[in-house]
């Protein structure tokens, strides 16, 4: 990981300096840019007016060799400083780093900014520096990524830094997830994503694993006939962590806050196979549960004071001899009884049992789940909203507004009533799918009939697991989306 520190605000003597300055003429964000050119006679200001450089949200401009010793100067707008927010910076923080060139050590202005301005900045650099490299073994030292660490200049020394505790943590538990959805199929499979959790132990986490005797005797029928088809068990996992502390007079504690997770390893589609083109990608089914491990990771590593339980549910869907058919009728942990029409939609068939489990063990105050659930959430919404759907409007509001500040962006979608009858069956409770029309509504009524009336929301983050290019603070590939918006979602309404 990117190797961050933090500096009182000075001007560097050598090497890369990337600046963060604010649009307003007057802003103190631009005093390092007048001592950059007391040091270079004029030379910065000179090329960054050539370069019409205001200082406007997502401007960026590079000036090579300026003088004074430094290799380059790279300037980001950060816009109106009235109008700045933690997303903004995290975003002209990874800007920063995808341009600050070949210097292996490099230093970051964020003068003018408060602390944890300057702690978010750090993090949106961390970010945009994450690689997975642990299967390139020919790659030329040439072709590889420079910064290896990045140097912070703030005004507010104590403050950056104590702000970076939370940042780093939560900079973690984004790698996590990264990793986890990055790792080819048949390295992580159930059994190795299962192990990986339990690694959350040297957090802090309590980690419990069910196999697939306990879960057949539990009862999972619907989550059992996803993983029958492959060679690989499956299994649950349930992480967690006990930050609140004891309120007084030992009246017990507040319910804790659950979040569920899918993780299908790989989505063959089982017998419904999927088409060959593209079917790599289902790698990242397993989009969920890695966000779930993640944020369990963020919040135990910055000692969240809350109570939280993180249940993911661990299966390969494959084709097979033994693989479960169209047709087949499977008995899930509530009970109920679900017709399988298309075994491709499996994802749902999973999180049933995961989310009965979870509201009859732990009787949460609320269940979050997410999913790489459905290809029409992405044909409705694109790849830059998660849509979600939820049975309580405070719940709701609260993932809105933490997906806007966390610049993890999530859209409320429609859950009447009328959604659940296509999914009416001719044989058992209810069947697996209900058709084209608002196919990603009609997976979610679907799930809606395992949460047994308790608050919940589903985000269906199909189309956000996986960036198809660069992003500010997500380069190609895994997002870890969902570990920013939740771990925000959480510090903002429940640790207070
Ligand atoms: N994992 C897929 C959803 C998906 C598709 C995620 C493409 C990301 C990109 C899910 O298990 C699935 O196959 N869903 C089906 C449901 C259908 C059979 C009702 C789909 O979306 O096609
Ligand atoms: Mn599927
Ligand atoms: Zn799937």
């Amino acid at each position: 990981m990117l190797d961050i520190a933090f500096a009182k605000s000075a001007l560097p003597k050598s090497g890369a300096l990337a600046l963060l300055i604010a649009e307003d003429a007057n802003s103190p964000t631009r005093e390092v840019l007048a001592a950059a050119d007391a040091a270079t006679g004029g030379a910065v200001s000179r090329a960054l007016a050539v370069a019409d450089f205001s200082g406007k949200q997502g401007q960026s401009a590079i000036v090579l060799a300026p003088g004074a010793g430094l290799t380059r100067v790279v300037a980001i707008g950060l816009g109106k400083a009235a109008d700045l927010t933690s997303a903004g910076l995290e975003n002209a923080g990874g800007s920063a780093a995808a341009q600050l060139g070949r210097d292996a050590v490099a230093a970051l202005s964020a003068a003018g900014l408060s602390g944890a301005q300057a702690a978010a900045a750090a993090l949106g650099a961390t970010l945009r520096r994450y690689r997975f490299d642990l299967y390139r073994t020919k790659e030329k030292a040439d072709d590889k990524p420079k910064l290896a660490k990045l140097t912070v200049l703030t005004d507010e020394l104590p403050k950056a830094k104590a702000a970076w505790v939370a940042g780093k943590a939560l900079a973690d538990g984004v790698y996590l997830a990264r990793d986890l959805v990055s790792e080819p199929p048949n390295v992580l499979n159930p059994v190795e994503m299962a192990e990986r959790c339990k690694k959350l132990t040297a957090l802090g986490v309590k980690v419990e694993v069910l196999g697939p005797r306990e879960m057949t005797k539990l009862g999972f029928g619907s989550l059992m006939g996803v993983a029958q088809g492959s060679a690989a068990e499956p299994r649950m996992v349930v992480m967690k962590w006990d930050g609140a502390p004891a309120t007084k007079g030992g009246k017990g504690k507040a319910k804790p806050l659950a979040f569920i997770g899918k993780g299908v390893t790989f989505d063959t589609g089982g017998i419904s196979i999927k088409p060959a083109a593209g079917m790599e990608d289902m790698k990242f089914d397993m989009g969920g549960a890695a966000a779930v491990i993640g944020l369990m990771a963020a919040l135990a590593g910055r000692k969240a004071k809350v109570d939280v339980v993180g249940l993911v549910g661990l299966v390969e869907n494959m084709p097979s001899g033994t693989a479960q058919r169209p047709g087949d009728v499977v008995k899930s942990y509530s009970g109920q009884t679900i017709e399988v029409i298309n075994t491709d939609a499996e994802g749902r068939l999973v999180l049933a049992d995961v989310l009965w489990y979870c509201q009859q063990k732990f009787d949460p105050r609320f269940m979050v789940d997410l999913a790489t659930l459905t290809g029409a959430m992405i044909v409705a919404l694109g790849h830059d909203y998660a849509g979600f759907f939820a049975n309580d409007d405070t719940l709701a509001d609260q993932i809105a507004a933490a997906g806007r500040a966390s610049g993890e962006l999530a859209w409320r979608m429609p859950l009447d009533a009328s959604f659940d009858k296509q999914i009416k069956s001719d044989i058992a409770d209810m069947k697996n799918v209900g058709g084209r029309p608002g196919g990603a509504i009609t997976a979610a009524a679907f799930i809606q009939r395992f949460v047994n009336g308790k608050t919940w929301a589903h985000l269906d983050i199909a189309g956000t697991a996986w960036a198809y290019s660069d992003q500010a603070t997500v380069p190609k590939g895994a997002t870890g989306y969902g570990v920013r918006l939740l771990d925000r979602m959480v510090a903002e309404n429940f640790e207070r």
